[in-house]
């Protein structure tokens, strides 16, 4: 087999980047998959003594770090802004000071090098994370087959879409209440446990049994949405019922059995969605997909092909953006320099 099979589409290098949120991010992408570079300054640090971010701390810091990581991600792929076909940037959702500088800096390079500007939702973006590979493997890894089951799990989104072809999304359901990453943030709020929540509780459930308490699942059967407010409220009345007694809080006991309720709902409901929709295979995408859990349960079925994306890409970076990028440039997508920011922006 060829190792590098001649791509469907034209050829395009794309420069991403991503300041939803707390991550300062840029990448570039050949072909819509080929990572060349990948760039992400965190500003965990900055915000965990928070308990979460902090927006105008994040957009500050956006500001000071982006033409660095701008700079660093072209110098890695050994180019210039020159050799950029186009800037894809996310538009939306996210923090609204945090966006604006993402964008500004991205229509800046548009015009200064005068090249086409894309705007790019950011959970289109996580959903071409799967699409993305390092570009020196010698064999490109099979991109993911349409029809697709998508479950979005990020701090702020947890949603059910069919994917039909590229760009093409129907929302079949999603939470009516916390996301799950916010629930994981939440609860690790309630355990003692340090912000982000989710990797806290992945830390905490390693050394905890799954089974220690019997924690809500919201199946909401007949419908695509999910619900984890009420596994919230269970853990933090356990919370309320140990202090009450001045009992230590058995944290990892507690860490597992709500993580594997949630690991529960998600996969359950995700499967069913696949089997009734008859998808070829399932996608997997959003900060949440970096949980050790989730994804071991999701490989461990056999009924569905699964796509998860390689930790680093899990989490929010512009590599994901430059390969979603890639798809709207060869559709002809190309924004004009009065793009605005969307802070609340649906994916279909
Ligand atoms: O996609 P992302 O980086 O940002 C958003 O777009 O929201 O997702 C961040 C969320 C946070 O809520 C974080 O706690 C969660 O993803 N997360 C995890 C893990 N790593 C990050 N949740 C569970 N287990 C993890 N290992
Ligand atoms: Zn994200």
């Amino acid at each position: 087999m060829d190792p590098k099979p001649t791509p469907a589409f034209p050829s395009a290098r794309i420069l991403g980047i991503e300041t939803s949120c707390d991550e300062t991010a840029a990448a570039v992408i050949e072909d819509g998959r080929g990572l060349l570079s990948n760039t992400v300054a965190s500003q965990i640090d900055l915000h965990a003594k928070y308990g979460g971010v902090f927006p105008e701390v994040a957009s500050r810091q956006h500001i000071r770090t982006i033409y660095a990581i701008v700079d660093q991600a072209l110098q890695q792929a050994h180019m210039t802004l020159s050799d950029m076909d186009a800037i894809a940037v996310t538009r939306g959702p996210g923090l609204a000071g945090s966006l604006v500088i993402g964008m500004n800096t991205a229509k800046g390079l548009a015009l200064a090098g005068n090249k086409p500007l894309i705007g790019v939702n950011h959970l289109e973006g996580h959903i071409y994370s799967s699409w993305v590979y390092p570009n020196d493997v010698p064999k490109a890894p099979p991109a993911p087959q349409f029809p697709l089951m998508a479950l979005l799990v990020s701090g702020g989104h947890t949603e059910l879409n069919l994917i039909t072809d590229h760009l093409t999304y129907k929302r079949l359901g999603a939470t009516l209440d916390d996301a799950a990453g916010e629930a994981f943030d939440k609860v690790a709020r309630l355990l003692g446990l340090t912000y982000p929540g989710g990797p806290s509780i992945q830390k905490a459930a390693a050394e905890g049994n799954p089974q220690a308490f019997v924690l809500p699942r919201a199946r909401l059967e007949g419908t695509w949405d999910f619900s984890f407010s009420g596994l919230k409220t269970a853990v933090l009345r356990l919370v309320r019922q140990f202090e009450e007694k001045s009992l230590p809080l058995p944290v990892a006991d507690m860490a597992a059995s709500f993580q594997a309720a949630v690991v529960d709902v998600l996969v359950t409901k995700t499967i069913k969605a696949a089997e009734t929709y008859k998808v070829k295979e399932i996608l997997v995408a959003g900060g949440v997909s970096a949980n050790k859990s989730l994804r071991e349960t999701f490989l461990a079925q056999k009924q569905f092909p699964v796509h998860i994306p390689p930790l680093y890409l899990c989490t929010d970076n512009a590599a994901m953006i430059a390969a979603a990028g890639y798809f709207r440039f060869v559709k002809g997508q190309r924004d004009a320099l009065d793009l605005d920011v969307l802070p609340t922006w649906p994916l279909s």
